[in-house]
């Protein structure tokens, strides 16, 4: 199968289902690359939300339940997000060009956290993807499910303190 199918509208939307439309083409979308896609579905969403296992299954044409068994049977992959908030850092070439890596070391160095940590009160998890597909918008951050496009250390910082600290939520300062 070359094309890739859409099964609802939040995909339309969300341009991290393009890169993984992206791995799922490069393996021909062979069922033998499932964990191979569920690792950069785990990249991009920070952690392996039902609606994607859904599409990963739909395209891959495997049972939801084999693709949950597989998600489930490996420690590596989580189901749930882990801290209440999450902060994805594209370190993918587009991204890094522009400086997305002083980006990840500035979150790092306000909440004293390396990528896949979360603060001990479990209220932001930081992690790092390679690319989320969405580069014309880089360096992009994703924090908290909405994508944040040309970000720089300090902006990027003063948004999360923002939501992280309760004065707003993450859409607002969402800036695409
Ligand atoms: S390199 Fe593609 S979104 Fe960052």
């Amino acid at each position: 199968m070359g094309t890739s199918q859409k099964n609802n509208g939040d995909n339309e939307r969300d341009p991290r289902y393009k890169g993984l439309d992206r791995v799922l083409k490069r393996l021909q979308f062979q069922q033998s690359g499932l964990i191979e896609v569920l690792t950069s579905a785990q990249e991009a969403f920070g952690y392996l939300p039902e609606e994607v296992m859904i599409y990963i299954a739909t395209q891959l044409k495997l049972p939801f339940s084999w693709v949950y068994g597989v998600a489930t049977f490996y420690h590596f992959f989580s189901l749930k997000p882990q801290g209440k908030h999450t902060a994805i850092v594209c370190l993918g070439t587009a991204c890094y060009v522009g400086r997305s890596s002083e980006i990840l070391d500035a979150i790092s160095k306000e909440y004293d956290l390396d990528p896949g940590q979360t603060t001990p009160d479990g209220e932001l998890t930081l992690s790092t993807a390679r690319c989320l597909g969405c580069c014309g918008l880089a360096p992009v951050v994703v924090f908290d499910n909405q994508i944040l496009g040309q970000e720089a250390p300090e902006t990027t910082v003063e948004k999360i303190k923002e939501v992280v600290g309760g004065k707003i939520p993450a859409k607002a300062v969402s800036s695409c």
